[in-house]
């Protein structure tokens, strides 16, 4: 049996990473490997409903609530999704995970990034991803993709936006063995062959 493996897209709002969370996919399942596809906030079921909430309910959200909204979602998402495909001998891409709560509820909230790191772990029952790539983007190009379509989080701000992305930049440096930056304001193509440059290494 192949091994099973754990990566994780992270980047801000607009960053591009669901289009290479899929580009990947489609190249790994041409090679052969099984693919799981999950995503936070919202894999499936019950993170359907999490989600449903946290991007869309229109009456106010403490910062605490809403931390531990995303971080519920995560337990299930791991627990029902992730840790049984990798079991498999899968390769499971999630779109978001522990990096975000430290990037949008830490440095971009202001919440306690420790306090955050050491929730994120409860929640996770302390599994980390193999590998995560984090998309990062100027603040210009990233708004445009994103729209004027936006939901509540991506209604923010780009005071709140730009601490995010200097907070993912932060954590790449913390973590280089397992989280690896990728200039997301190139095209689609180039920016996949950068992905598929690091997955390489992985295979
Ligand atoms: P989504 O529509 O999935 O955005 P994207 O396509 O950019 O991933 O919405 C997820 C939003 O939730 C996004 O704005 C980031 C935010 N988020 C957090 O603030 N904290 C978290 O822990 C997670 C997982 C997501």
């Amino acid at each position: 049996m192949k091994k099973g493996l754990f990566i994780t897209f992270e980047g801000a709002d607009g960053c591009g990473k669901t289009t290479q969370l899929k580009l990947l996919a489609q190249y790994l399942e041409n090679q052969g490997r099984d693919i799981v596809i999950t995503r936070e906030p919202g894999g499936k079921g019950l993170g359907e409903k999490v989600r449903e909430i946290l991007l869309n309910y229109d009456g106010p959200v403490s910062d605490r609530c809403e931390s531990f909204l995303f971080l519920a979602d995560r337990a299930q998402n791991i627990d029902i999704i992730v840790n049984p495909a990798v079991a498999e001998g899968k390769i499971v891409l999630c779109d978001r995970h522990i990096d975000s709560t430290v990037a949008y509820q830490g440095y971009g909230r202001g919440l306690d990034i420790e306090r955050i790191k050491m929730l994120n772990s409860i929640a996770t029952n302390g599994r980390k991803p193999d590998l995560t790539i984090v998309f990062d983007v100027d603040l210009e190009t990233s708004q445009k993709r994103v729209g004027d379509n936006k939901d509540r989080m991506e209604s923010a701000g780009c005071e709140f936006h730009n601490r995010v992305r200097f907070g993912y930049l932060d954590i790449a440096k913390e973590e280089p063995e397992r989280i690896k930056v990728v200039n997301a304001a190139q095209s689609i193509e180039a920016v996949f062959d950068d992905v598929k440059k690091i997955i390489e290494k992985y295979l």
